[in-house]
């Protein structure tokens, strides 16, 4: 790949510890019960296998596919699953692991879809959130870090497929694209 312009936003290290706090945090709120960790592919599964390793409990791994249109065009979205879960959620604590949330609009349907699953509780786990971009309102229960409207790549989120293996979240400075 030529290489662009990076800037990094949050070291491999910030990423690490934070996340092993996160786990810590969790194991400790989800004691008991069976709990399903529900990575929302494909920019998630980085966070959600660092995120089950810090993890002091064992748990369920399921792996959902969604896909999102007229982002930046229109402020409803369209969301579509592309690839279902094959576990049951009911009568589990659920916990959706997402990289980032933006403008909510893939959360509030995820969540919607979930909650008639049946699950016991449901959460959200983010790695980044970006409040300044929200658009329809969701409940985050843990953030790994909060973030200015800037486009992000790395550690799982790319630019047009790419990026995703840089182990930092860094901001990729010198793409005029990336802000259309
Ligand atoms: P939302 O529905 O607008 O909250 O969209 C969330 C999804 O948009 C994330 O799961 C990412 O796939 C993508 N996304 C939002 N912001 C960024 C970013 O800064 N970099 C890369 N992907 C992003
Ligand atoms: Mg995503």
């Amino acid at each position: 790949m030529t290489d662009p312009k990076l800037r990094v936003l949050i070291s491999s290290e910030r990423i690490q510890a934070r996340i092993r706090e996160m786990g810590e945090q969790i194991s400790e709120d989800y004691p008991h019960g069976n709990l399903h960790l529900i990575c929302i592919l494909k920019g998630a599964c980085f966070f959600l296998t660092d995120l089950a390793r810090a993890m002091k409990r064992d748990v369920f791994v399921d792996f959902m596919g969604i896909s999102t249109y007229g982002k930046g065009k229109t402020s409803s979205g369209e969301v579509k699953v592309t690839k279902d879960l094959d576990i049951s959620l009911e009568g589990a604590d659920v916990v959706i692991v997402e990289d980032i949330v933006d403008s909510g609009v893939t959360l509030s349907y995820l969540l919607h879809l979930l909650e008639q699953r049946k699950p016991r509780s449901l959460a959200i786990a983010t790695l980044l959130d970006k409040p300044q971009r929200r658009l329809r309102p969701v409940q985050v229960k843990y953030v790994g870090f909060q973030i200015p409207d800037e486009f992000v790549i790395g550690y799982g989120l790319d630019y047009a497929e790419k990026y995703r293996n840089l182990d930092a979240i860094c901001v990729l400075e010198d793409s005029a694209a990336v802000k259309a």
